[in-house]
Parts: structure tokens; sequence; C-alpha cells
């Protein structure tokens, strides 16, 4: 029997992807990996998810759901059609494609944490097949999947493969590609699907492989040139959101000073048809990805002998602005004669956005920090967390509140402007509202500092 080819490999990837009997397998079930089981699930691929998480693991095989806007429904009805979940890498081969969704953070120095990427390529190594294809999803700077990922897959693999980099191999090639996640939580207005997705092979075959799979669920897929290509592209991204965020939180606080209304005039200059793209003030970035990617190539930067001065700017602003909203808490109070040492203050929205289930790097939780700190007895209410325990900064330990009597506190802050809340029954039912949203737009009363 003559032994089996690269270009034999290829294809029958190919046309397992196209006839969706390709086995796929997604590594990482949180925000971003589950979501994207679900929809190779639903569009009937064979779909295995790993997390070393075992709690997530039961929940799923349980038919049950920790991510809110996933409801257990759509969990049993992939269960259904043979989704499972397992932490055992064994199982990883059986998959004809495996996708990275692990986390990305920043250490305690700012510099990237890719020990999630590290680990979990130290733990595909031993099970990699020849044909197999290997998408990197996760957020990073340019040059991970070459310089992090390729090594480790192939010096701690047992059958001496090597990546598909072009050319003939001898049937001993798996193929590697990196295609960034774009989704924006809690944005019902763009369904996923039409959501185009960026992919960038190692070599050719690697980018049409993603470019098949990727196409059996997305509407538009962007083929580039590379995986560091596709990796900048993520990173541009949320660059140019960080930066214009940045801008606005500093005319922000010069239309403050200026008597200025920021809102009215951003929503004055969004009438223009084009070169104006409207981004908006707030109490401080949150989330997984606006606060912390840029620093991924601040980081990489630095082997360039380069300075990425843009980014280091709007970090520096946005980072400033719990301060500010602190500073603005203390004015609104001394205003009444009240010290915040000592004074009551509610917390309204702990998420980092509105109407979404997600407390990471959330600006509220510096703000409660830092009002504590000063002496404040600090509430919170929250309808998508009872509860706010151990973060990766801080340890709050906190309950939420009920909405009732809200008289009894001597500020209320609207830090996150959840669609849920009554702004109007807030305001009349409150002391004092310090407003670091816009979320009482409309609302003509004394009682409302917007900050
Ligand atoms: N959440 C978003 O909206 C979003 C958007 C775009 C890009 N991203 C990027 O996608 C990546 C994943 O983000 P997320 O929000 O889904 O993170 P997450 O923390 O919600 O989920 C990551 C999952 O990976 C699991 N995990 C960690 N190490 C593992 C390992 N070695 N093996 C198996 N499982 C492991 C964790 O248990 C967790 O369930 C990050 O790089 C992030 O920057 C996220």
């Amino acid at each position: 029997m003559s032994p089996i080819t690269s270009s034999a490999l290829f294809c029958e990837l190919k046309s397992g992807i196209e006839a969706r009997k390709a086995h796929i397998g997604v590594i990482g079930l949180g925000y971003v990996g589950l979501p994207l089981a679900l929809l190779y699930t639903d569009q009937q691929f064979p779909v295995t998810g790993f997390d070393i998480d075992h709690r997530k693991v039961d929940t799923l095989n349980a038919g049950g759901s920790y991510i809110f806007r996933i409801g257990k429904e759509e969990i049993q009805a992939a269960r259904s059609t043979g989704f499972s979940a397992t932490s055992d890498y064994a199982r990883l081969s059986g998959m004809n494609v495996v996708i990275i969704c692990v986390p990305t953070p920043l250490n305690e120095y700012r510099e990237p944490d890719l020990s999630y990427v590290t680990n979990t390529a130290h733990a595909i190594a031993p099970h990699l097949r020849a044909g197999q294809l290997i998408v990197l999803e996760s957020t990073t700077y340019p040059g991970t999947t070459e310089e992090v990922l390729v090594p480790i897959l192939e010096m701690e693999n047992r059958a001496s493969l090597k990546a598909a980099r072009g050319g003939e191999a001898d049937g001993k090639a798996f193929y590697v590609a990196f295609s960034p996640e774009r989704e924006d939580p809690g944005n019902t207005s763009v369904a996923r699907r039409d959501i185009p997705k960026v992919v960038g092979g190692l070599d050719g075959q690697a980018s049409e492989l993603a470019a098949a799979l990727y196409g059996s669920i997305f509407n538009r897929v962007v083929q580039v040139s590379s995986p560091a290509a596709a990796e900048m592209t993520k990173l541009l991204e949320n660059i140019y959101r960080c930066v214009n965020i940045a801008l606005v939180n500093e005319l922000k606080l010069l239309s403050l000073r200026m008597g200025l209304d920021i809102w009215e005039v951003i929503e004055a200059a969004a009438t223009k048809p084009f070169g104006f793209q409207p981004f908006y003030p707030g109490p401080g970035l949150g989330g997984h990805c606006i606060p912390v990617d840029p620093f991924y190539l601040s980081w990489k930067a630095k082997e360039w002998d380069f300075q990425t001065r843009f980014i280091e700017l709007a970090g520096e602003i946005n980072t400033a602005m719990p301060y500010h909203v602190l500073a603005s808490i203390v004015q609104a109070l001394n205003r009444q004669r009240k010290a915040l040492n000592g004074s009551r203050v509610l917390v309204l929205g702990v998420a980092y956005k509105k109407d979404i289930d997600d407390l990471r790097e959330s600006p509220a939780l510096t703000i409660i920090e830092l009002l504590r700190n000063e002496g404040a007895q600090v509430s919170y209410h929250d309808p998508y967390f009872p509860e706010v325990g151990r973060g990766r900064k801080y340890d709050l330990q906190m309950k939420r509140v009920s909405l009732e009597n809200l008289a009894q506190y001597d500020c209320v802050v609207i830090v996150t402007d959840h669609s849920d809340y009554d702004y109007r029954r807030i305001v009349q039912e409150s002391h004092l509202v310090v407003d670091t949203r816009n979320a009482t737009k409309g609302i003509d009363s004394k009682k409302i500092v917007r900050c």
C-alpha cells in the first residue's frame, strides 16, 4: 500500500468539511468557544467541546448553561444532535479540526499572559494526527501562531509531524491557521453569521481549509496572507476602539469644564453621513478585549524598538476614568454638605457594559474599591449578578441589594446603563444620582449630576 500523501490528507479534510462530516473540537468553552461550538452543531457538524473546568463540562453534559444569553434549551438541542463536552484531551485524536478559544489576559505587569495558549498547545501535541487543522482564535500579538503555537505542536507530537508550509510533504503534515473572534457581546443588531470571518493560514492549503470551515457558518470569509496578518487585524480593530473611546473620554472631561454636553455634541456630529463614527464616553473601559488586547501589541512592539504611543496614551486616559467618577461623586456630595466618608452609595450596574453578564475588567469594580477606600458604605444592584465575589484584581464579596427604598442612599451612581432600569423612577426616589452613561437623558432634575 502506498503511503498517504499530503494532498490526499488535504482533499480528505476539505471534502469532510464541505460534507459537514469533519469532527470539530472546540477547546475553551467560554463566551467565545461555547457559542461557536453551538453554531457548528446547529450546522450538523459533529462537535466535541473541551474545557479544563469540570463544572462547565458537567453543566453542559447535564443540559445546562452558565452563560446568561445561552438558554439551556439551546444546550439540550445541541446535546440531542450529538454535542458533548469533556476534559479528556485524549479525545482530540478523534477530531479533524481543533479550534482553540482559551483566554489571553495580561499578567500583573500588564504583559501578555500566553500560559493558557501554551498549556493548550502542550496538551494537544501528544494527540496530534496528520491531516488535522488547528485554528487559534484567542486574541494575541502578531507572531503568536507561528512563534509560539506551531513550535510546541511540532516539537511535542509523537509522530514527527510538521505544520504544512507549502509544497508537497510526505503525508506527515498538519494544518495551522489563525482566525480572530469578532463577537460584540450584547449586540443584537448584527447576526453572528453576518460578521465576516478573517482567516490567515500558515500556507495556502491551511487558509483554504480554514476558509471552508468558517464559510460553512459565516456568510463571508476574508482571507489574509498569514496568521500574523490575521492576528494584527484583530488588534487594529480593538486599538481603534480603545483610542477613539479615550478621545471622547478626554473631550468629555473638557466639555464638563466648559459647560458643554458631550453627548449632545456626539449626537450632532454623528449626523455627518461620512468620515465620522460615534464613540461614547463612560466610567472606564471593561471587558476581556478593549482594555487588554492593545497591550499585547505594545509589548510585542518593544521587540522592534518601537513605542506604540497612541496605545499608551489611550490607556492612560481610560484608566483614569474611574478616578474621575470618584471625584465627581465627592463633589456632588460636597454640594449637599456631605462627606463621602460614611455616606451610603448605591452602584447601579456592575457588568462592564449594558445588558451583558460579564464582569471582567469592569470599571464598576474599581469604582466600588475606590469608594470603599474613602470610607463610603457601598451597595450594588445588577440584574445579571446576584453576588460579586473574587475577581482577577478585587475580592469584593458583595451581595446584590434590592432596588427598594432608594431614599436610604446618599448617592446612587449609574455605572452600567442596563435597559431593565426605570431611570425616571430611580431619579424620583433618590436624593442624588451621578450618571456616568447619560442613562438619564431627557430627564430634567437637579438631583442628576452627569459626569
Ligand atoms: N468574550 C468576548 O467577547 C471576546 C471577543 C473577541 C475575542 N475574544 C477572545 O477570545 C478568547 C477567549 O475569550 P472568552 O471570553 O471566551 O474567555 P472565557 O474565559 O469566557 O473562556 C475561556 C475558557 O477556556 C477554558 N480554558 C482555559 N485553559 C484551558 C485549557 N488549557 N484547556 C481547555 N480549556 C481551557 C476556561 O476554563 C474557559 O471556560 C480570548 O483570547 C479573548 O480575548 C473574546
